[in-house]
């Protein structure tokens, strides 16, 4: 159960993972990101961002899709899991729209068949985003090779993106995913806020949800950075919970000490 947050003047809960591309906080390095993913698209190419939990990556993502013409693209987005080749593949065919039926060397085949046609028929350029990559079990990704090749990789038809916690980089080191790596022809990682970055994001994610003083004093920022490391997520969670705790307690703004709780009772 949430705890009601009005009184503090928030029309809306703040931090929370559903956000509006139009109400992102502008951060420098998110927006690089997406465009040099963007532009790897563009060239047709398949990309990796590899980066730890909570720094961006989906919120990324969701930037590319934006910055991608749909009257170009047709963008289609999977969250991974550990699925088996078979399921990730059905799955992948459900996003595309295509019945997920058939037996599995049928399915890459239908599936294949359809981005072509997409390019051939519809002049447009298939692109598929894989989230949460870092769960997908070796011959899952090695699917996805199977997927993107067309008459030998002499045509470039599909862009790739996968977007995965670091242990995707181990996936993709493995000598049995040789292929699948090197069709990626841009690595790109996310950074941890700065100190300045953290406290600014929190006024904009406070400033959105409604609240129209600056809930939290300025040695409770200080707190917030130290403790999440700039780690955005990290922010999100320690900064609602501190604000849940003054609304509670009937106190007007965060100090040092609510920040201090809040990661003691999150046991961050
Ligand atoms: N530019 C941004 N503006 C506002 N919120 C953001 C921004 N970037 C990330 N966030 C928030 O930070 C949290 C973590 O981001 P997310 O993209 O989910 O990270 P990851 O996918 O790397 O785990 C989410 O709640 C997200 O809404
Ligand atoms: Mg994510």
């Amino acid at each position: 159960m949430s705890i009601d947050l009005t009184p503090l003047g928030f029309r809306r809960i703040p931090f929370t993972r559903e956000l509006a591309v139009s109400e992102r906080f502008a951060l420098p390095h998110q927006a690089e990101v997406a465009d040099a993913l963007a532009e790897t698209v563009h060239r047709r190419m398949s990309a990796a961002l590899i980066a730890p939990a909570g720094t961006g990556k989906t919120v990324v993502l969701r930037t590319l899709v934006a910055a991608l013409p749909e009257a170009r693209y047709q963008v289609r987005y999977v969250k991974v899991t550990g699925l088996s080749k078979r399921d990730l593949c059905k799955e992948i065919a459900d996003a595309c729209g295509l019945p997920p039926t058939g037996i599995y060397p049928a399915l890459v085949r239908k599936l294949q068949e359809a981005f072509a046609h997409c390019v051939e028929t519809d002049g447009l350029r298939p692109v598929l985003l894989l989230d949460e990559a870092h769960d997908l079990r070796p011959e899952s990704l090695a699917m996805l090779r199977l997927l993107t090749n067309f008459e030998m990789d002499s045509r470039l038809v599909v862009s790739v993106v996968l977007a995965g916690q670091p242990p995707l980089r181990n996936l993709l080191g493995r000598t049995d995913q040789v292929a699948m790596a090197q069709r990626l022809a841009h690595f790109a990682t996310l950074r941890l806020l700065s100190r300045d970055e953290t406290r600014a994001y929190v006024e904009h994610r406070c400033a959105i949800a409604g609240a129209q003083a600056n809930p939290f004093d300025d040695d409770a920022y200080e707190a917030l950075f130290e403790i999440s490391r700039g780690n955005l997520r990290a922010i999100d969670r320690l900064a609602l919970k501190a604000l849940e705790r003054i609304a509670k307690a009937g106190a007007g703004a965060v100090s040092t000490g609510d920040v201090i709780e809040a990661r003691k009772e999150l046991a961050l």
